[in-house]
């Protein structure tokens, strides 16, 4: 097999380890804001495949990373459960708040294969589409949010309060709702990630980006378990498809994460310690956790902490990805360098 990323999380070792980054299609990339121009919105975008695989590849085009990750949005899930969802300039996400059992009964669940049918439809364009290229070495990847971020994004209606108060004291005060929505959510990003599978999609990575807002409790009910649920449902179809788990800012219970869950490879975020991880968790691969800013800030900061990972990770499976995604006004230059340190 070809694929440095499906060799790695098969257990092997590779001694310059496979590369992709997380946001590697977006705004700093100049051939993606032209076509976003032309598609008028972001969303416009996601749901147009000939455009969106287009945008899967460029980043491919660019630095010939390892991995491709599928053009879309993890509130593509919400709003196909009938959660009306925007993005507007410069505020984030928003999404109308579901907060209790009325709000859910009246969300309009018959839209869902309506509305993410045109994303299975560019995972199967992004999967020929690489192939023509003659970029047989990248491995797809699709992905999701887990249940717990998205009822994030869906109790609180953005993301402006990072400590998700509301959506937490719903969770403690009301857990037939929120045992409710989370079910829901689940099933949905089963069939969804099963319609990706069957699409083309070789890899998933499950989104989980506010994992670390979850408390004692919370964490072990509405992180651990959709997501075990998940896995679980996807390795019974699916056993050859390896999903990625990022559980986002779990400090010490991504050993409990990724013990449980049992996926492949956990993403770790910028703030945990890979050595500690790779101790810790013998069986599980490793993605992580190179910090956007040094990616950003470039230079002797940027040299130092891709040497520092290849140490660390010398001798495990790894892939090199970074712990949160590419901001938006990092230097392409960066990125090429970065790739061609990885590499060496
Ligand atoms: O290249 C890739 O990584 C693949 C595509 C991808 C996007 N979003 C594209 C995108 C993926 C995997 C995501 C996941 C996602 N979306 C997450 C989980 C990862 C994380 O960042 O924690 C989350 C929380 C979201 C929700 C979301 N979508 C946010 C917070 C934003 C940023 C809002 C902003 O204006 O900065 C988005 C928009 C978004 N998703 C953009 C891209 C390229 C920017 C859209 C634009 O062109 O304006």
């Amino acid at each position: 097999m070809s694929k440095k990323i499906l060799q790695v999380l098969n257990g092997q070792v590779c001694e310059a380890p496979p590369v992709w980054m997380m946001r590697q299609a977006g705004r700093y990339l100049p051939e993606y804001r032209e076509l976003r121009a032309t598609a008028g919105s972001f969303l416009n975008l996601v749901y147009d495949p000939v455009k969106a695989a287009e945008v899967t590849i460029q980043p491919i085009r660019r630095f010939a990373m390892d991995a491709a990750i599928l053009f879309s949005d993890i509130l593509v899930v919400p709003q196909a459960m009938g959660a009306n969802l925007r993005f507007t300039q410069g505020e984030g996400p928003q999404l109308d708040a579901v907060r209790g059992m009325d709000d859910l009964a009246r969300l309009d669940h018959s839209v869902v294969d309506h509305t993410l049918g045109p994303i299975y439809e560019t995972v199967s364009r992004v999967r020929d589409g690489l192939i023509t290229e003659g970029f047989d070495f990248c491995t797809l990847i699709g992905f999701a949010g887990s249940p717990w971020t998205i009822a994030c994004y869906m109790v609180a209606g953005d993301a402006r309060d990072h400590d998700f108060v509301l959506v937490k004291e719903t969770a403690y005060r009301d857990p037939v709702f929120f045992d409710a929505l989370i079910e829901k959510i689940t099933d949905v990003t089963i069939g969804y990630l099963r319609q990706q599978i069957l699409a083309g999609a070789e890899v998933v990575q499950l989104f989980d980006s506010w994992a670390g807002v979850a408390g004692g409790e919370l964490f072990d009910r509405y992180v651990i378990a959709p997501s075990t649920k998940i896995v679980q449902a996807l390795r019974t179809e699916f056993p050859q498809v390896p999903v990625i788990g990022f559980p986002r800012l779990a400090g010490n219970r991504i050993g409990d994460y990724a013990r449980q869950t049992s996926v492949r490879a956990v993403g770790v975020d910028t703030i945990s310690s890979m050595k500690h991880l790779r101790d810790e968790l013998p069986g599980t691969v490793l993605q992580g956790n190179f910090d956007p800013i040094a990616l950003l800030s470039g230079g002797k900061a940027l040299e130092d902490a891709i040497a520092r990972i290849k140490s660390e990770m010398m001798g495990t499976p790894y892939i090199f990805n970074l712990g949160h995604g590419i901001v938006p006004p990092t230097p392409i230059d960066h990125v090429a360098r970065a790739v061609e340190l990885i590499r060496k």
